[in-house]
């Protein structure tokens, strides 16, 4: 391989990886439990837990998550998350552990 394609090749990993579940999980935890409570149930935010999202199929949570929810506090996830990122979170969120 050459030097140029391998340095492209390494570039290009990051976005091609597995989402980092340890990673997200702490992301979901601190930075969603910032406003939405720690364990998930509520704050600023509302509650996040399975049973409130009963409403949402993965891919409609998965916008929220991506893009936010304009005119409120909860900020768009894109310009920090993939959106195979976003899919795990909106999975974990719905089928997780996440209490
Ligand atoms: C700065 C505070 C803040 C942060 C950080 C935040 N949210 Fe929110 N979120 C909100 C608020 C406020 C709402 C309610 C918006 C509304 O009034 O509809 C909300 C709404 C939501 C909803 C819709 C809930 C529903 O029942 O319709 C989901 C899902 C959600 N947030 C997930 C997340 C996830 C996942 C993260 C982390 C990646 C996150 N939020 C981070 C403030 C935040």
């Amino acid at each position: 391989m050459s030097r140029a394609a391998l340095i492209l090749a390494l570039a290009a990993a990051p976005a091609l990886a597995e989402p980092d579940a340890q990673a997200l999980e702490r992301l979901v935890k601190q930075d969603c439990g910032s406003c939405h409570g720690l364990t998930l149930r509520g704050g600023l935010g509302p509650d996040i837990r399975a049973q409130a999202l009963g409403h949402y199929e993965a891919e409609g949570l998965m916008s929220v998550i991506l893009d936010g929810v304009p005119g409120t506090a909860m900020p768009p996830w894109r310009p920090l998350l993939s959106e195979a990122e976003a899919a795990w979170i909106a999975d974990y969120l719905l089928n997780g552990e996440s209490e």
